[in-house]
């Protein structure tokens, strides 16, 4: 087998054979196994032997059968041809980072380094254009040696930076530089070095709300967006949720040797779940379910509390999603601009949460009112 090549199989059914989509080699079959058992599945793995060097990823597996999620495999696989730089959206644990690997692994690149950045850990500017694009010794306090960046290391391969929403403004300018022109200067330089990249990024954020609000620029966004995927949220999904339980079953099974399964009920409260983490809070719920139950037969009682993750989730006017604890600070605005009567802020605060999470900002303005110490001025007969 030619250890370079990626292997993709999508497949409408467990139990028919995989079909190739113009790669030569056959994965080995999809695994399922079954909660309920009748039901399809269209599983995109992705393997490539090559890139081992780097710690890259060697395998994805992507499991789903949603119109949204296979149209998202899709294009995928059309984006991964080509070297223009990728921006992915979507909710915390929605598969953005697998959908970067995915693209590695079947892009030309797959046989070079693939570098993540996880923007929102360096706080400061000068560490983060550090992270990025090296510095010189004596360059900034604590410089002490010449060190190589991101985009130096990762040459020739692909550079995944996670969140770039936080990515700190000064790196921001850099990054736009070496996108038009493969051109930087690690910190404290005065010579041009020149790289071969790609770049995916992603975002949980809207980064729209974040160029108005002067936090992202407009000219980095434009040079990122030449691809915009977005993943779906898991509660946009329709069943894909069963499926996926089912492949993690399938992966307990296998690691752990018990065949376990979902209780009626367990299924039932599932199936009206909203998943506020998507498929991370599924494989961790699926995981302590297997590990708790008493017997083969996961029950509700199993798993409860990981269905309590941030209590709730509320969904923007722009589709993106908060947790409730993100929601606090948004309601806590709202709290203060009824109190001082300012109607124009309630009329902008109100604008950013769809309708469909009225409940869940009528929940925390009774939470937060409630909560007494925190809000002792807000007195609770002004209408909240
Ligand atoms: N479609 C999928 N099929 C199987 N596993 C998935 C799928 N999507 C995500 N996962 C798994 O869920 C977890 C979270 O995915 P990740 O790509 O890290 O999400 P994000 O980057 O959006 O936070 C990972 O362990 C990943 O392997
Ligand atoms: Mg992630």
């Amino acid at each position: 087998m030619n250890k370079t090549a990626a292997d993709i199989a999508l497949r409408n059914d467990p139990r028919v054979p995989a079909r190739p989509l113009g790669f030569p080699h056959l994965p080995p079959p999809v695994p399922t196994a079954s909660v309920d058992g009748a039901f399809s599945e269209v599983a995109l793995r992705v393997r490539a032997l090559a890139a081992d060097t780097w710690g890259a990823p060697r395998v994805v597996e992507m499991v789903g059968q949603h119109p949204s999620y296979v149209g998202l495999l899709a294009k995928l696989q059309k984006v991964a041809a080509y070297d223009e730089p990728v921006l992915i959206s979507g909710e915390s644990g929605s598969g953005k980072e697998s959908l970067a690997q995915a693209i590695y692994l079947l892009g030309s690149r797959r046989a070079k380094p693939y570098v993540v950045v996880n923007c929102p850990q360096y706080q400061d500017g000068n560490l983060t254009v550090s992270e990025l694009f090296g510095h010189t010794r004596g360059s900034f306090t604590g410089a002490t040696t010449d060190r190589k960046g991101c985009f130096e290391t990762g040459n020739g391969g692909v550079i995944f930076l996670d969140e770039i929403a936080d990515l700190h403004m000064s790196a921001q300018v850099m990054l736009l530089r070496a996108l038009a022109s493969g051109e930087f200067q690690p910190l404290g330089s005065d010579s041009t070095r020149s790289v071969n990249v790609r770049v995916v990024a992603a975002t949980n954020r809207a980064l729209e709300q974040l160029i108005v609000a002067q936090q992202f620029r407009h000219d980095l966004f434009l040079r990122l967006h030449y691809f915009m995927l977005r993943v779906p949220p898991l509660r946009e999904r329709g069943d894909d949720w069963l499926v996926l339980l089912d492949f993690r079953l399938f992966r307990l099974r296998q690691k752990y040797g018990v065949a376990k399964k979902f209780s009626r009920d367990a299924l039932d409260r599932l199936a009206a779940y909203h998943w506020p983490g998507n498929v991370r809070q599924l494989n961790s719920l699926a995981t302590s379910g297997y590990a708790m139950a008493e017997g083969d037969t996961i029950r509700l009682a199993d798993f409860e509390t990981q269905l309590d993750v941030g209590g709730g989730v509320m969904v923007g006017a722009n589709g993106s999603a908060f947790f409730y604890d993100q929601a606090v600070p948004i309601v806590a605005n709202l709290v203060l601009a009824l109190r001082d009567g300012v109607p124009r802020a309630v009329t902008d605060i109100l604008a950013m949460v769809d309708p469909a999470s009225t409940d869940i900002v009528t929940r925390l303005l009774r939470d937060l009112v409630g909560a007494g110490a925190l809000f002792a001025d807000v007195p609770s007969d002004r209408g909240v």
